[in-house]
């Protein structure tokens, strides 16, 4: 079975809805046509000051949402980035072979930098996409599900895989990305110009999926649309109710033809009701199922060891092949 990897952050507690639709549900398919590995990124989380207490129950808070989504041991293998040691050691590798220009021209860093200013920034954080090629390269993977942004991170993987390639021999396998065009960005409730997002949404434009239901379903019902009434997807014109058709479309497995045919003539405030009843409906169990596995945190533990385990097995083997292809003397 070829191999697939992916991450997620667990910095803001809860995932949102675009984490869910952009990157989860493709976790979720994954598992059953992959060798899948999905990780919670502890190690990039540090990129930014992080209270140590609240890190280590995120960790496990995002290791209970990647359960509660459908993610299933036995089919495939989650796991705790730090667990793992491989991928610091490969990522220092790795950062030896990435130029400094290269890095410069992350969008992330870039970004990042132009709002908080350069003297805020950690080098951690400037290396942190080199750390993401590592995290790739380590399992093998053929394809990496990610949302839009990622998709210059996952282009850096394959650049360096091919160079080291080049430079040493075949030893990784070159990744693509695995972006699903409807869902791989889904935009901010307030501002759909912008996409949904845990550093630049206000509260009123990210739904996370902890939240109490009601809470969601107001977000959805105030969501920022346009001045005429048709339900109607067009990106250009209607980027506010585009956004929600394409929400509403992918929970339900509804296409967004239909639902336009079902809303002709009935306004935006009807589609809102039935999108938001939509939404807790699927977001009342997840929240149960997450709550579920947080109450047993030895079960949850013992998953994860058991991932972590399964992980370092496949990233020990490739460590060692790299490291035994760039001249290290083996220690005996
Ligand atoms: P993170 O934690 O920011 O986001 C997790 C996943 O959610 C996707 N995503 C979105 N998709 C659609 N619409 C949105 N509005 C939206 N917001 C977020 C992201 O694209 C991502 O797939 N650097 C990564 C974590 C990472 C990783 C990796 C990913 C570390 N190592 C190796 C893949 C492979 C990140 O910060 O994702």
């Amino acid at each position: 079975r070829p191999r697939v990897l992916s991450g997620i952050q667990p910095t803001a507690g809860s995932f949102h809805l675009g984490n869910y639709l952009g990157a989860l549900r493709q976790y979720l398919v994954l598992q059953d046509t992959h060798d899948a590995f999905y990780m919670v990124v502890d190690l990039h989380a540090i990129t930014v000051p992080q209270d140590p207490a609240e890190l280590r129950a995120n960790t496990r808070v995002a290791a209970a949402q990647l359960l509660a989504s459908g993610l299933d041991p036995d089919r495939c293998t989650l796991f705790i980035q730090s667990h793992v040691p491989e991928h610091a050691q490969l990522a220092w590798v790795m950062n030896c072979l990435t130029g400094f220009g290269e890095a410069s021209r992350m969008t992330q860093f870039k970004d990042k930098t132009a709002k908080q200013g350069m003297e805020r920034a950690t080098v951690g954080l400037f290396t942190y996409p080199v750390l993401q090629v590592a995290d790739i390269l380590l399992y093998q993977a053929s394809q990496v599900p990610v949302g839009e942004d990622q998709r210059q991170h996952v282009e850096l993987t394959r650049d360096i895989a091919e160079r080291f390639n080049g430079r040493y021999g075949d030893t990784f396998v070159i990744p693509a990305p695995y972006i699903v065009k409807e869902t791989g960005k889904i935009y901010d409730l307030q501002d759909p110009a912008i996409k949904m997002s845990k550093s630049a949404s206000t509260p009123k434009g990210i739904i996370n999926l902890l939240d109490e239901p009601k809470v969601s379903a107001k977000k959805i019902k105030s969501a920022v649309t346009d001045t005429e009434t048709e339900v109607r997807f067009d990106e250009e014109k209607k980027p506010g109710i585009s956004n929600l058709l394409t929400i509403y479309s992918t929970l339900t497995g509804t296409s967004i033809a239909d639902l336009e045919r079902t809303y002709e003539g009935k306004g935006y405030g009807a589609f809102k009701t039935e999108l938001a009843e939509v939404l807790v409906e699927w977001v009342t169990p997840f929240r149960e199922s997450t709550q579920e596995y947080l109450a047993d945190p030895a079960t949850l533990d013992g998953i994860l060891a058991k991932g972590a385990e399964k992980a370092r097995a496949v990233a020990g083997e490739t460590l060692a092949r790299t490291y035994d292809k760039v001249g290290f003397l083996p220690a005996k």
